[in-house]
Formats: structure tokens, sequence, C-alpha cells
């Protein structure tokens, strides 16, 4: 039963977990910086390498003591999230811990080396294995979480986040197949920017997911891009497009002459009617591409994962799939250090280890990786 300490910095959010077993999330601590990257609607790559500094070791800590404070019979509750009680006693967790775990590729560099660096310092320090994951097969992982139920192999994947639409091949999960992406937006960063564009705060999602609910999805039929007949690969901007044209206007003349209309975004039910249907769009051509994804493989189950695994239209839709989907807890589909230690723990189990020259890898060299296979 090993016990696993995950790091996560790959992005803008700072967190750390203790997970035993793979499945038994003891301690899952997360800082966000949404709050310092909101009024530029997007992450600012030197604000969140600086935020990283600032929380990295306040977040390991607070994860440890959540962990020794949750070291506890089967039956009991978990302690509170955060924070940890200063006042409480802390035996030597790090003493209990098998390996260290970090997410060390895809990301923005600033961000990942804060992460990968407080890693390698702790794993050399206390003489534990460390173990390099990558954070889209760990959003996969995230289905299992407190849960301990595996879905079926193999099993199409689908992560959709704010940097990723990323569909896989899943054998098992040391053995993934990326077999299809976004050819230009992902996803989350379809909702994000469509959220700028009707006016609501960032990120998006959660915004257009809860208006969603009260609209009509009909009412606006924004087209849905589906690529070649056989093709697994995603566009999102077409869409994205689609509604600024339709909030603003198709533009009339080109160049610096550009012209839209300078009418304010809708609101009330229009405005509820739009994200519906913006994310009607959405949704479909997620169901198709799954669909098509299981038809190619075999699959014996979907499994989902990332920000946008999080929206509650999403899931009711593929609710009545033909085979089980399996969707993380809600806490676990944005980005958090439990699926890092979870994955983790199947390299744990095989005794796959990294060394201390583990590199970061930012997402424009991992395209070049995927171009060049
Ligand atoms: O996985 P994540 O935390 O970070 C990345 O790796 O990108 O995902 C963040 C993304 C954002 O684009 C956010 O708008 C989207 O996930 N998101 C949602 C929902 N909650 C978060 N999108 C749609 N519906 C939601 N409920
Ligand atoms: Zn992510």
């Amino acid at each position: 039963m090993p016990t696993i300490l995950g790091i996560e910095s790959t992005c803008d959010e700072t967190a750390a977990s203790v997970v035993v077993d793979g499945c038994d999330v003891r301690s899952n601590v997360v800082a966000s910086q949404v709050a310092l990257h909101a009024k530029y609607r997007g992450v600012v790559p030197e604000i969140a390498s600086r935020a990283h500094i600032e929380n990295i070791l306040p977040v390991i800590r607070e994860a440890e003591q959540i962990a020794e404070c949750g070291v506890r019979s089967a039956d009991s509750q978990k302690p509170a999230r955060s924070p940890a009680n200063p006042q409480s006693e802390i035996r030597n967790p790090k003493s209990e811990i098998d390996a260290i775990a970090v997410a060390h590729r895809p990301g923005l560099i600033g961000s990942l080396l804060i992460g990968v660096t407080a890693a390698k310092t702790l794993a050399w320090a206390l003489g534990k294995p460390l173990i390099g994951v990558d954070h889209v097969h760990a959003h996969l992982y995230s289905v299992v979480l407190d849960r301990n139920e595996q879905p079926p192999m193999p099993a199409v994947g689908l992560v959709c986040s704010g940097g990723h639409t990323a569909l896989y091949r899943v054998n098992a999960w040391l053995d993934v197949t990326l077999i299809g992406s976004t050819i230009d937006d992902a996803v989350g960063e379809a909702y994000d920017k469509v959220a700028a564009i009707l006016g609501l705060g960032y990120p998006g999602g959660p915004h257009i997911d809860k208006l969603a609910a009260q609209g009509d999805p009909r009412a606006v039929r924004f087209p849905r891009t589906l690529l070649r007949k056989e093709s697994l690969d995603f566009s999102f901007s077409g869409l994205k497009t689609a509604v600024l044209y339709h909030v603003r206007g198709v533009p009339t003349k080109h160049g610096p002459d550009i012209r839209t209309a300078t009418a304010p975004p809708p609101t009330g039910q229009a405005l509820a009617d739009l994200c519906a249907s913006f994310q009607a769009a959405c949704i479909d051509v997620i169901d198709k591409k799954l669909k098509r994804a299981i038809k190619q493989i075999g699959a014996n189950s979907v499994i989902l994962g990332g920000g946008v695994s999080a929206n509650r239209g999403l899931r009711a839709a593929l609710a009545h799939f033909p085979i089980p989907v399996f969707f993380p807890q809600m806490e676990y589909c944005t980005d958090n250090a439990a699926m890092s230690a979870g994955l983790a723990t199947v390299y744990f189990n095989e005794g796959r280890f990294s060394d201390l020259g583990l590199d970061a890898v930012t997402y424009s060299q991992f395209a070049e990786t995927r171009a060049a296979r």
C-alpha cells in the first residue's frame, strides 16, 4: 500500500496531495491563482511562476499535515481540507511517504520548474524515489480517486480542459496512445473566450454551465465542426467565432477599417439561451467524437477528465451512453496533485522511477515530440 506525495504546478494551480494505494486520497490541497489571472482573462506565465514560488512549500506542508491527521480507521471522517490546524501534533509524516511524484509535462516552463525542483529536492533530501508523470495522463487517472473502481479497458479517454482537448486509447494506465486532439482551441479555452465575449467572469466554464441550465439549447443553431468522416480531431475556433459574430455582427470591412456592431452582450433569457446553444454545440461534438472513437477501437468504457469534465450538461448528456462512462469526482476535475500521486502509484508498483535529471517539458516541446512520432 504505497503512500505517495504528489506535486502539481504545471500551469496556474499549486497543489500537493498524499494518496495511499493509488485511490485513497488522504489530502488534496490546491492553491488557486484564479484571482491573480482573472483580470487578464487568462494565465500570465510570469505571475503564475512567482505565485508558485510563494505557495509551493506551504501547500506541501499542509498536504502532509492533513494526511497525518488523516491517519485513521477506514470508517472515520476525512479531515477538513484546509487550513491545517497549526497546533495539531505532527509526527514525522515524511517518514511514511514512499515516493515523491510530480507532473513534469506538459506545462509552462516557469511553473513546471517550481514543482519539479521541489519534488527533486524532497526526493534527494529524504532519500525517496522520484516519479515524473504526464499531467494529461494523470487527468485520465483521476476517475479512480476516492472510488477504487477501475474502468474496463480498452477505454476511450478524453481530457478536455483549458489547455487540452486530447483523445486517447487507454489499454492500461501506462499504455496510453493519443488518437485525436484539437487542431486549434481547446474546448475549455472556447468556454473561456465565449464567456469573455458575453461579459461573464473567468474562468468561463462554470458561468456558462450554470446559465445554460436555464436556457434553450435550440435557440441558436451554432456550427458543429466534425472534420473528415473518420477524424478524431477537434476544432472549436469556428464555434467561438460564430458566437462572436452572433453577438457583435459580422465584420463589414477588413483591415484597420473593420466594423462590428457595438451592441452590449445579451442579458436575461437571451443570454441563457446563447449559453445553452453554445454548450449544446460543444456537447454534440464531444458526443459524436466519443462514439466514433468507441467504434474505431472497440472500447469497453469511456474516461473523461480535465476542467470541462465538471460540466453538468456534459455529464447529463453522457449518462445514457451505450458503454459505462467514468467522470472524476468534482474536486478532481480541475488541476490537482492527487491525480499525479495516484498515477505514480502504478509506476511505483512496477518499480519504474525517474532519476534526478527529470526534465520539465513545456507545451511546445511536447507538441514537437508528438509531431515527430
Ligand atoms: O483542467 P483545468 O483546471 O486546467 C487546465 O489544465 O487547463 O481546466 C480549466 C478549464 C477552464 O477552461 C474552465 O473554463 C473549464 O476548465 N471548466 C469548465 C467547467 N469548470 C471548469 N468548463 C465547462 N463547464 C464547467 N463546469
Ligand atoms: Zn490540467
